[in-house]
């Protein structure tokens, strides 16, 4: 599986160094926060392995909501729209939301989810993703805490999927070209 890496671009060293530089920003963002009591809601398949790695480095009272986004990729790399495949499922009324995923792109997920949970009455919406890659996304998307900022390449590992595979692989790496058709 890893044959199937052009190169790695982030090791599973460097990630787990960041994921815990994130957490004490979201630690310190919401020290302040009278009702601390915080959803981390994630957006369901790519972001699992991020968020379980995540909220177990943050020592704060919260709960985990679910949903799942389709980005419409397939057997492709290219955005073509999000749809919602699975709608929330927890009440965030008058709670404070964390929206964790994978990689902020086009932003066209961000915005759906943002928007379900914003109708579902949260109290605040901050935005924390992984990776962002050199803003596609529109000015009305953006994210509060970023892990890195990387290249407009491909990449997969540590949730990150082609056709949903090589979730699995613990670094971040560039897919081989001739792997995918753009
Ligand atoms: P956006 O809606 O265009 O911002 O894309 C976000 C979603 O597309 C993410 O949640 C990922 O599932 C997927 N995605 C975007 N770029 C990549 C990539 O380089 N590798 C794997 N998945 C990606
Ligand atoms: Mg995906």
């Amino acid at each position: 599986m890893n044959s199937d890496l052009a190169r790695i671009l982030i090791p599973r060293e460097r990630i787990a160094q960041r994921v815990r530089e994130l957490a004490r920003e979201i630690e310190r963002t919401y020290a302040d926060t009278e009702d601390d009591d915080l959803t981390f809601v994630t957006i369901l398949s790519g972001s699992l392995i991020f968020l379980a790695d995540l909220i177990r480095e943050l020592p704060l009272r919260m709960k985990i909501g679910l949903i799942t986004v389709s980005s419409y990729r397939g057997a492709t790399t290219a955005s073509s729209g999000s749809k919602l495949l699975e709608d929330l499922n927890v009440d965030v009324k008058g709670r404070h939301v964390v929206l964790v995923d994978d990689i902020l792109d086009t932003g066209g997920t961000l915005r759906l989810v943002r928007e379900r949970v914003a109708q579902a009455g949260a109290k605040s919406i901050r935005i924390c993703v992984l990776l962002r890659k050199p803003s596609k996304a529109p000015p009305d998307v953006t994210a509060d805490f970023v892990g890195f900022d990387i290249e407009d390449a491909f990449v997969v590992g540590y949730g990150l999927d082609y056709n949903d595979h090589y979730r699995n692989l613990p670094d971040i790496g560039v897919l081989r070209r001739e792997l995918y058709m753009t």
